[in-house]
């Protein structure tokens, strides 16, 4: 039987990108994508491709291409379910914000509804496929609902996690480094694999799809995101080292990347890591370990997060430190509030905790993105739930222009790493500020001669103090 609809549940960062490829690659498949949020439905169907509710570069060609043709977006999810062989579920996986495991353990209430609709709407045989990213042994839990629910039809459960990374999702798409698919050892899981590794042959070579067990697989994904995010945790410990020292943390990044053993990805030290699957994934791992007693291997992972809190806050207090510890009243300007370059998505992002921590010093935030809306912004601050909405609005303001942003502040944040903030006219920036007028680039990215000739007090994360110290002096 060789797939001829797929329907993926779930029209996110995930879902979205992941089927409008499989839809391009795969022109004989009907691909549905169906999401019970309608505004995102009806944001994909937009005629006009920049209104697509995800912000991906080289998304909306692909889009252009499969919409239409063979990929379709829908609120029906129903008759989705009913038309696939095969159904991806790509919802959205929260950590759990109440109950046991409240604040590590994933929220599976999501998944566990879409698994319940499955077994409620199929009437044929279905390959069931776990998109998103998923505490291990989830796959039994929905095999256990659909099976006990269903109306007697076979269920296959497949394990498949993404590994794109927001911004490069369609360059990881086309060409993934792999793509692992996790499966029953049985007759019938081995088939199911089968479907699945035909689904992606079509233009991924062989040697590049590796199957294993289901619980390998899921394993594999939380495995991948901690080990990514250590790295990020170790060269930000070490940044702290360097400006206390200093020696320069990129210098030393440089240096151990040049060991082959060690490689340069993931070493760029910055304000925090942030993104939906970082934090979450190793707190899902550090909550798996605790429940099998594993308190050394949970407290080993957990230190991760613990490091990443402590970056973020460090960047913060810097910047009310260094502006004579207090930073009441003064305009602060924020450019970046994506928690990476090339995405509009915000989720756990480094900016929304800074932002909460200088607002708790009162301080008047002035925030400029080149993707991220304005209620996008103050959703994040009010899901903290740190003070009211109001009080929210009245200690941010956002934006459209970097220039005004900038305008009358006393200190300007770099909290992400957006190309366009190297090409800004940073002398119309200096002209505009308060004096001394300072920098903090949380992501390392600008011109520290540039800026400190034209008289900024510069100051890069993981660099020493000291020379902005002295420049700072002689103002
Ligand atoms: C990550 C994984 O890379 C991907 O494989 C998985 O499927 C989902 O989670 P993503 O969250 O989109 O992807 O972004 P990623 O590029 O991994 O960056 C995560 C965070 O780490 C960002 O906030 C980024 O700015 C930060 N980071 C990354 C650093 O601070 N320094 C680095 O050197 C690399
Ligand atoms: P991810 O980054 O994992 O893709 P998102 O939050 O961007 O996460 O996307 C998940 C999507 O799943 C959301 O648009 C949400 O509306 C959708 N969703 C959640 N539960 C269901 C459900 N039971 N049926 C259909 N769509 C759902």
């Amino acid at each position: 039987m060789a797939v001829k609809h797929i329907c993926c549940i779930g029209a996110g960062y995930v879902g979205g990108p992941t089927m409008a490829v499989i839809a391009q690659k795969c022109p004989d498949i009907k691909v549905t994508v169906v999401d019970i949020n309608e505004k995102r439905i009806a944001a994909w169907n937009h005629e006009d491709l920049s209104k697509l509710p995800v912000y991906e570069p080289g998304l909306d060609e692909v889009v252009k291409e499969a919409r239409g043709r063979n990929l379709f977006f829908s609120t029906e999810v129903d008759k989705a379910i009913e038309e696939a062989e095969m159904i991806f579920i790509s919802v959205n996986t929260p950590t759990k914000t109440y109950g046991k495991g409240k604040g590590m353990a994933a929220d599976l209430k999501y998944i566990e509804l879409c698994a319940r609709q499955i077994a409620r709407v199929a009437k044929s045989d279905k390959i069931v496929v776990e998109k998103s990213t998923l505490p291990v042994r989830t796959a039994s839990a929905i095999k256990s609902i659909l099976e006990n629910t269903g109306n007697n039809v076979n269920f296959q459960i497949l394990s498949n996690p993404e590994f794109l990374a927001e911004g490069t999702a369609i360059q990881d798409l086309h060409a993934p480094d792999r793509v692992l698919i996790g499966g029953e050892t049985s007759a019938e899981g081995e088939r199911a694999i089968q479907e699945l590794v035909d689904v992606y042959s079509q233009w991924v070579p062989k040697e590049n799809i590796l199957t294993t067990n289901v619980w390998s697989s899921e394993l594999s994904k939380l495995t991948a995101n901690a080990f990514l995010a250590q790295r990020v945790s170790s060269i930000n410990a070490l940044s702290e080292l360097c400006e206390k020292t200093g020696a320069d943390v990129n210098e030393v990044a440089k240096a151990i990347g040049m060991d082959s053993r060690i490689g340069p990805k993931f070493l760029k030290s910055s304000v925090g890591f942030g993104g939906s699957c970082f934090q979450k994934d190793i707190l899902n791992l550090v909550y798996i370990a605790k429940t099998y007693g594993l308190n050394e291997v949970a407290d080993y992972w957990e230190q991760v997060i613990i490091m990443n809190d402590h970056q973020k806050r460090r960047f913060a207090n810097n910047i009310v430190s260094t502006l004579y510890n207090t930073v009441s009243g003064k305009k602060i300007a924020f450019l970046g509030w994506a928690f990476k370059k090339d995405t509009n998505d915000t989720r756990e992002s480094a900016a929304i905790y800074v932002a909460d921590d200088l607002l708790n010093e009162q301080a008047q935030i002035a925030a400029y993105d080149p993707k991220v809306e304005e209620e996008q912004m103050y959703a994040d601050l009010d899901y903290l739930n740190t003070r009211s909405a109001d009080e929210n609005r009245q200690g941010l303001s956002v934006y459209r222009d970097p220039y005004e942003a900038c305008k009358d502040a006393h200190a300007v944040a770099v909290l992400t790493e957006w190309e366009e903030f190297k090409e800004y006219d940073w002398k119309r920036i200096y002209d505009n500020m308060q004096k001394p007028a300072f920098v903090f680039d949380g992501r390392g990215i600008l011109d520290k001669k540039l800026l400190n000739n034209l008289g900024f007090v510069y100051y890069r994360i993981g660099e020493g103090a000291q020379e902005a110290m002295e420049v700072q002096a002689s103002h």
